[in-house]
């Protein structure tokens, strides 16, 4: 596996839950299956996005897995201090599951291709495990679709020093905008991709400490000693992109960031 751009850090992890809490009402309101679903969730992660769809979904049984063992181990223990005892998780390789062709209704799949240097391959390995006519949800984001005031060129810079990271371990931290070709590329069928804006003022103070604050800033708080130790930017301007990134989050400040969400299905066989 190339490096994965955030690491697996009790920090990184705590970014992921609060990122999940924070955008839970704008990407998950529509994240349910017919009842008794059998779902794959690929790249679960310390389990952030799981703690939320499978609750919503009680009758359906979750399998959720992740390349990072210590990952699926964190996953796993958050669901049974929560009760939560429809998920049964594994180690797996999303370019190498360990299910044979067509045992899943449904495949969820989250923050997970934007890291992967071959999104298309990910998913036709994602469509043979899946049951024709079964669906796939994916959700990605897209750095490019940033913008805030105070607007920062110090800001963008640090930005932008995340998605070269990113695009250097192989991955694109732009993907969201691609969604549709790439589920396309990959065979599926009945592609509908929706944006979820996310627009954070004043107003919503719990999205300017939990989005603005908690889940992006501390993105690019998370890679600024990587993208330094990369000579992508000077200490002193990585310390002003983030300062001014918190700038957006103190009085009279405002940020949008936008999520895609693609809903597609597998053709039945003719
Ligand atoms: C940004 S995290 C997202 C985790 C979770 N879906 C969430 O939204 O909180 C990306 C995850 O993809 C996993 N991952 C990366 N490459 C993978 C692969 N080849 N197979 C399975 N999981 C992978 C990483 O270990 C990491 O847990």
């Amino acid at each position: 596996m190339h490096k994965y751009v955030h690491g697996y850090s009790q920090t990184e992890a705590g970014r992921l839950y609060d990122q999940a809490n924070a955008v839970e009402k704008f990407l998950h309101h529509d994240s349910v299956w017919p009842e008794g679903s059998r779902i794959l969730e690929a790249g679960c992660g310390v389990g952030a996005q799981t703690r939320v769809i499978a609750p919503k979904n009680p009758t359906s049984a979750f399998t959720s897995v992740d390349i990072s063992p210590e990952s699926v181990s964190k996953a796993e223990q958050l669901m049974r201090s929560l009760n939560v005892d429809n998920v049964n998780f594994m180690q797996g390789d999303i370019f190498d599951l360990p299910f044979e062709n067509e045992c899943f209704d449904h495949v969820f799949v989250c923050f997970v291709l934007e890291h992967l240097h071959d999104p298309v391959r990910a998913l036709k390995e994602l469509k043979r495990v899946l049951k024709p006519q079964g669906t796939i949800m994916a959700i990605e984001g897209d750095h490019g679709s940033t913008y805030f005031h105070p607007d920062s060129d110090a800001a963008r810079k640090a930005i932008n020093c995340q998605t070269l990271l990113q695009k250097n371990s192989g991955g694109d931290a732009n993907i969201g905008r691609k969604l549709y070709p790439l589920l396309d590329d990959a065979g599926f069928d009945q592609i509908r991709v929706s944006p979820r804006q996310i627009y954070v003022d004043d107003s919503i103070p719990e999205l300017v400490e939990g989005f603005t604050k908690n889940t992006f800033t501390a993105m690019i708080e998370g890679i600024a000693e990587d993208a330094v130790s990369n000579q992508l930017i000077t200490y002193d301007e990585m310390q002003k992109g983030i300062d001014d990134l918190l700038k957006t989050a103190q009085g009279g400040g405002t940020f949008c960031y936008t999520f895609f969400k693609g809903i597609a299905s597998k053709q039945a066989q003719t």
